[in-house]
């Protein structure tokens, strides 16, 4: 990798959010390091500048062996984006609390733990920015959906305290909040709510990368720490 164009992890890059906005980013000349579970997903970007780290990442092993890789690979980060996530909702009769569980490992600690690592890094490099692919539940809650929410909320909780830590540095944290996205986050739903919420014109991927290279062209003196981007039909 060359030390010329910004570096960025893109976690989620195997589909929806994540896979859009890698690939704008490699696009756009972007040095890329991009991890989700499903490695054949990943291989379709171009290999130049785009590096694969396939692996769990509620594995703290995993979450080592990433940070190691990034450094040795490419010396330093410019950009985290936080876009792998997990959506478990439903009644508290049918509601798996399993899975909810494991929904909260990914969405919080996972989260945390890398967000923490590898700010650690930026504050040892001066500079770079977490971006974190929160959402509308991270603001507002709805029922059967409040432990998905919660971890929004926490992810909110987190990124405002890290924004008034950092404030007066070149290390910046924001936080996107999307309605509704057209992406695998609904595949095993019965009735997609764009069905059930009348969200008759659903965000498409590509309207959540628009909003990241809003936060992106920013000028150094301006800091994004919430974009909240709504379908026109979102009515909660
Ligand atoms: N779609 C929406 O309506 C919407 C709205 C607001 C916010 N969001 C948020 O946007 C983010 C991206 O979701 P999406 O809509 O793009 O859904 P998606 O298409 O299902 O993408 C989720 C990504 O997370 C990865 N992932 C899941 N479990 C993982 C694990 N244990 N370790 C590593 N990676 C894991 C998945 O890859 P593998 O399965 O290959 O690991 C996939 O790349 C999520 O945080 C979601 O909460 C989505």
């Amino acid at each position: 990798m060359t030390h010329t164009s910004p570096v960025a992890l893109v976690t989620g890059a195997s589909s929806g959010i994540g896979y859009a906005i890698a690939h704008a980013l490699a696009e756009r000349g972007y040095q890329l390091i991009v991890t989700a579970r499903r490695a054949a997903l990943l291989n379709d970007f171009p290999a130049a500048q785009v590096k694969v780290f396939p692996g769990d990442l509620t594995s703290p092993a995993f979450q080592d062996q990433l940070e190691h890789f990034i450094f040795e690979t490419a010396g330093r980060l410019d950009y985290l984006f936080n876009c792998a996530g997990m959506l478990e909702t439903g009644p508290i009769e049918t509601i798996q609390i399993e899975k909810v569980a494991a929904m909260l490992r990914l969405n919080v600690e996972a989260t945390f733990t890398l967000t923490y690592k590898l700010l650690k890094r930026f504050k040892q490099q001066g500079y770079g920015h977490v971006i974190n692919i929160s959402s509308v539940l991270g603001t507002k809650v709805r029922p059967t959906a409040g432990a998905y929410a919660a971890s929004k909320f926490a992810i909110e909780a987190l990124s405002e305290a890290l924004r008034m830590e950092l404030s007066g540095t070149a290390i910046q944290v924001s936080c996107i909040e999307p309605g509704l996205v057209m992406t695998e986050l609904h595949k095993d739903w019965e009735v997609h709510p764009k069905d059930s919420m009348g969200i008759h014109e659903p965000l498409q991927t590509a309207d959540i990368v628009a909003a990241v290279l809003y936060i992106l062209q920013q000028p150094a003196h301006v800091r994004i720490p919430k974009l909240m981007i709504l379908p026109k039909d979102h009515h909660i």
